[in-house]
């Protein structure tokens, strides 16, 4: 049927199906989002009711109108696409998603993933532009905020989920998922937002492609390219990495987008001398949709008058985009089963987002809670603050919904008669996200003063973290008795810490990235290689080792961190062999004590360190974890299988490798190995 369909359509009308335009191209209404100047630079007028898809809606009505309208002026009645940045929730704003990888909870991110899905399914909504499976360890790239952190593998694994997440069977109460932003883009040199990424090829494929590689294993069925270059050239028109990887290797074959204009950009990146040159490389990369920007909308039907080659490229490029429209039901109904109605936003939580919030908090230091009877004072700038949805949530954006901490906790009074002062501090919900790069990731300076004031009056103070993005905590550690990191949580943000901090739940999250003592220390993470000159001592005096003179070498909190009201006691690691062989699978079991008389989550992390490597490979790498929950009282032998290719590695052409030889297994965290053993790869 589309095969047929494109044998129908004229140049002009193939070359309309690769362009994306924003709402008001059809129809200016209060629910669009207006991108910039919406006006006839970027697209052709005369075209409009040839284009493809459309980004921003995130209204049924709205959706109706123009699809009804386009339809009626279209004349081969190819349903336009709907797509929108629906990147933790629609209606419904879950956790920010660093914060969701902190849960380290697949089911849940997934069910969130779902209920998204079917409230923008419900708002006329195809394609959401999500997950972001950009892998950073730098915190001062603002949208380390819309990432799972510093590790391929937590970020795969939640990648995966989201994708399954949203796409469902693809029916009615699903949307198509979008993996993004193809390639590197959260490893910008010096933390700035559309930086160039100069990653060598080993460092990418070891330790940033895992991350994609894992969730198109879920099958998304659209990729974006990113801002950046990478091994010199725009993702966006870089045919190794679309061509040979994307597609090649890993045998995409679905719709790549590129991103918010970043055709056009390649102008700037001094990669194309104007936008027929931006056209045809983008063409000849394997880009099928160009968003947002005049470079296929004005020049591409040019590109096959100078490279009639591109026509066939054309031809491929539409029959993606057909399939996917057929795919998602549309030449079927246009309007999936929706009609207009003053219904408004359809909310279709079920108690995931406030159980998603409470497991994404993570406790990083615990000297007075949970709260008994204490008489708190709240204070700091978040406090009474309802702006708890965190970034890229402007398609819900509902903080009416939201509870302010001061609203919902209890045993409140004055400062002098409080007993303990909660103190919320960090930084504001739109200070990460997009284009929101610092330099100083820290706390502010009033925080700083207040808090030593509050210590230097003898108050006890329960520091909970609001920001987006990990803060460099090192000079307000020593003035708070506890420190609770709670990101922004989303709609149910503040009953989750009132829970939290009352003992009504118990903390399980874990960090899903470093947060480092100084900036200095940036790019910082738990992966770090021996190098030539290990340190022998945490003396700084140390000489012609890899060290600092003026800092350690480690993190103030560490990947994997999070403490919790319980204790649970690793007592033993039993392997069912010790030799592992291409095609063979490891069994092991951990057994796990919950010494507490309280319910806890216990978050099971497995590492390796291989002793020997053709390319050098870190002391520590994250090859498998997994949630448990452990009863008061409760031992448990938790079971955990591992393949031999959980043990390989990537080279340079993104080869597997691993050599025979001695690796070890070790069980616990970066901070602290509990449980190990050694096994040898034959
Ligand atoms: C933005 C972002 C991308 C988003 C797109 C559409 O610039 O980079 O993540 O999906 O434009 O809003």
């Amino acid at each position: 049927m589309t095969k047929e369909l494109l044998n129908k359509l004229t140049l002009e009308e193939k070359i309309g199906q690769l362009v994306q335009v924003d709402p008001s191209v059809y129809d200016i209404s209060e629910e669009t989002e207006l991108f910039g100047v919406s006006n006839d630079t970027y697209y052709v007028q005369k075209d409009r009711f040839l284009y493809g898809s459309i980004l921003g809606i995130n209204n049924k009505n709205h959706a109706i109108r123009i699809q009804k309208q386009y339809l009626e002026n279209s004349k081969h009645k190819i349903p336009l696409l709907f797509m929108s940045d629906v990147i933790h929730g629609c209606h419904t704003i879950f956790p920010v998603p660093l914060a969701q990888a902190a849960s380290f909870n697949r089911n849940l991110v997934r069910k969130a993933a779902t209920i998204s899905a079917k409230e923008a399914a419900s708002s006329g909504i195809h394609v959401t532009f999500s997950p972001m499976v950009d892998v950073t360890r730098d915190i001062r790239w603002g949208r380390v905020t819309e990432g799972y952190g510093e590790d391929a593998y937590l970020t795969g694994e939640m990648g995966y989920e989201l994708v399954k997440g949203y796409q469902g069977d693809l029916g009615n109460n699903n949307v198509a998922a979008c993996l993004k932003h193809f390639a590197g883009y959260g490893a910008p040199d010096a933390g700035r937002d559309y930086n160039e990424v100069t990653l060598s090829k080993e460092t990418f494929f070891n330790y940033y492609m895992p991350a994609y590689a894992r969730t198109l294993e879920a099958n998304p069925k659209l990729v974006m390219t990113s801002f950046n270059t990478l091994f010199g050239i725009p993702a966006t028109a870089n045919k190794y990495l679309l061509r040979d990887i994307l597609r090649g290797q890993y045998a995409f074959n679905g719709v790549i987008i590129s991103d918010f204009a970043s055709t056009s950009n390649m102008i700037a990146h001094k990669y194309a001398d104007g936008p027929l040159s931006a056209a045809m490389k983008s063409i000849k990369a394997g880009l099928d949709i160009d968003m947002m920007s005049d470079v296929y909308s004005k020049h591409l039907k040019l590109a096959t008058e100078k490279d009639p080659s591109i026509l066939k490229l054309i031809d491929d490029a539409v029959l993606k985009v057909l399939k996917l429209k057929e795919k998602l039901g549309l030449f079927k109904d246009p309007y999936r089963g929706l009609s207009e109605d003053n219904q408004g936003p359809q909310f279709y939580d079920d108690g995931t987002n406030l159980e998603l919030a409470i497991e994404s908090v993570v406790l990083l230091k615990n000297n007075n809670l949970p709260l008994k009877n204490e008489k708190v004072y709240l204070m700091g700038e978040y406090a009474d603050s309802r702006r708890t949805n965190g970034s890229w949530s402007w398609v819900g954006g509902h903080i009416s919904n939201n509870k302010t901490l001061k609203e919902v906790f209890p045993n409140q009074t004055s400062y002098e008669e409080a007993d303990v002062i909660i103190y919320c501090f960090g930084e504001g919900e739109r200070e990460s996200g997009e284009s929101q790069s610092k330099t100083n990731p820290s706390v502010k300076l009033e925080d700083v003063k207040q808090l030593k004031q509050l210590h230097d009056n003898g108050k006890k103070v329960i520091g909970v973290v609001y920001s987006g993005r990990p803060l460099i905590l090192t000079e307000v550690e020593p003035y708070l008795d506890s420190i609770v990191f709670a990101f922004y949580l989303g709609n149910q943000m503040s009953k989750a810490i009132k829970r939290l901090l009352l003992g009504e739940a118990n903390f399980s999250g874990r960090l899903p990235i470093s947060i480092p003592l100084n900036v200095g220390q940036i790019p910082m993470y738990y992966g770090q290689f021996t190098t030539s000159r290990p340190r022998n001592t945490d003396d700084l005096t140390e000489q012609y080792v890899s060290n600092y003179k003026d800092s350690p070498n480690t993190p103030l909190y560490y990947f994997g961190d999070g403490l919790s009201y319980s204790e649970v006691k690793y007592h033993t690691l039993t392997l069912n062999k010790t030799k592992l062989s291409e095609g063979d699978t490891i069994k092991l079991s951990v057994k796990l004590e919950n010494l507490s008389d309280i319910f806890t989550k216990e978050v099971v992390q497995v590492y390796i360190n291989d002793l020997f490597s053709e390319i050098v490979r870190p002391k520590l790498e994250l090859i498998l974890f997994e949630k448990v929950s452990l009863n008061p009282k409760q031992t448990l032998v938790v079971e955990l299988e591992l393949k031999y290719e959980s043990f390989m590695y990537k080279d340079g052409n993104n080869e597997n490798k691993l050599e025979e030889g001695p690796i070890e297994i070790m069980i616990g965290s970066p901070r602290k190995i509990l449980l190990q053993e050694t096994i040898e790869i034959i």
